[in-house]
């Protein structure tokens, strides 16, 4: 907001994940000067269109923040678009690609993207408590302030002077130690990423993703399962969700008893992570077997909730 002072708005969507929303309204809080979060709905729950950021966003927007794939739906936003929409009104743009990166091409220069976050423990291999990272375009290094200024991103790391002269450059966002063991673990996750080539792992999700929906509409669909994902691969990350009335008592059957470990999210969706770096369509199959087996063999009733308890909703492990 500092880089913008005269702005009040943020602008994010009702898809975007519960922290980064969090993050932003308590920072609008802190700035305490009348900023506001302000949060495009999606109508259909899985989507919004690029369109939709026409409206939102004007003179008062300092910053648009989105997730690029949407972490309940894998709908994938239209970076490049949603980006001209933000600069056309003068706004910064930040992208969370904790659900894209690793799983796709995702050039940030030729949409001239301001800012990036994202996770490294999806699809490039961190395993849990990986790093996050951060991109800055590098001509707004300079220009903008680490709000959580620390040892490490001094000018000068080790004099341990009392002033505080950020280095030049992406070093400035630097805080304090990172976690060691844990990036140096990233490395050998990295390069196999970088050997396997994002287009290719890209084609091969797409595929992934496409067969397991033709195994949907044949199998599954006929069970009670929804299609919760946008059906079009260009607007697709590389999860496919599935929704169900009996969702969270499917999720309990399907990790407990048919080694299966999708996530659930409430009420009532199932998500499948296809990380094409070592999923197989032979998983793909497997795992469609399952989800129709624990419905046929009605593996499911036992985890559902007593007392005719709606059995959508938050899981109980
Ligand atoms: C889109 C998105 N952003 C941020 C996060 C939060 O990551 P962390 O728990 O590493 O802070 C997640 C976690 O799944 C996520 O899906």
């Amino acid at each position: 907001m500092q880089a913008r002072p005269d702005r009040i708005e943020i602008v994010s969507d009702d898809l975007n994940f519960p922290s980064d929303l969090h993050s932003l309204a308590q920072s609008a809080r802190l700035l305490d000067k009348g900023h506001r979060l302000r949060i495009v709905p999606s109508e259909d729950g899985i989507g919004v269109p690029a369109a939709s950021f026409e409206e939102a966003v004007g003179q008062q927007t300092a910053l648009v923040c989105l997730s690029h794939v949407v972490f309940k739906s894998g709908f994938r936003h239209d970076l490049a678009e949603v980006t001209r929409v933000a600069h056309r009104e003068g706004a910064l743009t930040l992208w969370d690609l904790s659900h894209s990166v690793g799983a796709m091409p995702i050039d940030l220069h030729a949409a001239d993207v301001d800012l990036a976050v994202g996770c490294t423990y999806k699809y490039l291999n961190g395993g849990p408590g990986a790093p996050a990272f951060l991109y800055v375009r590098r001509d707004l290094q300079e220009q903008l302030a680490n709000p959580l200024a620390g040892w490490m991103g001094r000018a000068s790391m080790f004099d341990f002077d009392l002033s505080y002269e950020p280095a030049d450059g992406i070093r400035r966002f630097l805080t304090g130690t990172p976690p060691v063991l844990s990036l140096a673990m990233m490395e050998p996750g990295l390069d196999l990423v970088a050997a396997a080539g994002l287009d290719r792992l890209r084609h091969k999700s797409v595929a992934l993703s496409e067969f397991f929906i033709a195994l949907w509409r044949s199998e599954l669909e006929p069970l009670g399962y929804r299609l919760q994902s946008p059906g079009d691969p260009e607007q697709r990350g590389s999860h496919v969700s599935l929704g169900h009335d009996h969702g969270r008592s499917i999720d309990l059957a399907l990790i407990d008893e048919l080694f299966v470990i999708p996530d659930f999210r409430a009420p009532d969706n199932l998500r499948i992570g296809m990380a094409p770096l070592y999923t197989s369509f032979a998983d793909v199959a497997e795992l469609a077997s399952r989800l129709s087996q624990v419905v046929v063999e009605g593996r499911y009733e036992k985890y559902r909730l007593p007392n005719g308890r709606s059995d959508a909703g938050p899981t109980v492990t």
